[in-house]
């Protein structure tokens, strides 16, 4: 049932203290990787928000690092391409980049300038939502590209931090929230 994957991906979260600065609860999703029922708990509950809510997805795009651990095989199951932001200096060819802030850093994020054609919806996916930095700087490449964000997915929400707030008004999915 779908409250017994929620809880198999609840249950392979592990906090850190203090990383990767003091002051910082590091949610890491290693252990949903190392258990297979647990990553398939993940891209099941994603394939079945996906299909409850979007008729036509044409594009899954994942956001450097660990938005390619997941986006990859969602995009598999829906039949669909996957496209890659990354890392500032990564991609070959043309790109577009914006810069943004994280919540324990900068940085700068790219995409292939032919990656996603005008008009094509697209869903974003990323392993967690924080500050929002990084999905707005996302939803900015997609801007640029002329593409359609039917909405963007996470496995982890941290509410505190109003990520939400700051990618209004765009749909946010995610499956644990702190
Ligand atoms: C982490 C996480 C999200 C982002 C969330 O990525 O994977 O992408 O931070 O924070 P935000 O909502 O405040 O932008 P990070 O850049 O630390 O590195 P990685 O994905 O390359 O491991
Ligand atoms: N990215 C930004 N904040 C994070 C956190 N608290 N845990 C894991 N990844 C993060
Ligand atoms: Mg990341």
């Amino acid at each position: 049932s779908p409250e017994c994957k929620l809880q198999l991906v609840r249950d392979h979260i592990r906090p850190y203290q203090d990383f990767p600065k003091k002051g910082i609860l590091f949610r890491d999703i290693c252990p949903i990787l190392k258990y297979p029922a647990a990553l398939t708990a993940v891209i099941d509950l994603f394939e079945e928000e996906v299909r409850r809510n979007y008729q036509t997805v044409d594009l899954i795009v994942g956001l450097d690092a660990r938005g390619f651990l997941f986006g990859p095989l969602l995009a598999q199951r829906l039949g669909v391409g996957f496209v890659l932001v990354r890392k500032k200096g990564k991609l070959p060819g043309t790109t577009l980049s914006v810069e943004y802030n994280l919540e324990y850093g900068k940085a700068e994020v790219e995409i292939q300038e032919d990656a996603v054609a005008p008009g094509q919806k697209v869903l974003l996916i990323d392993d967690l939502l924080a500050t929002g930095g990084t999905l707005f700087a996302a939803c900015e490449l997609m801007k640029k590209q002329q593409a359609e964000v039917l909405g963007c997915m996470v496995v982890i929400e941290l509410k505190e931090l109003n990520g939400k707030d700051k990618l209004k008004p765009q749909s946010i999915f995610s499956l644990v929230q702190y």
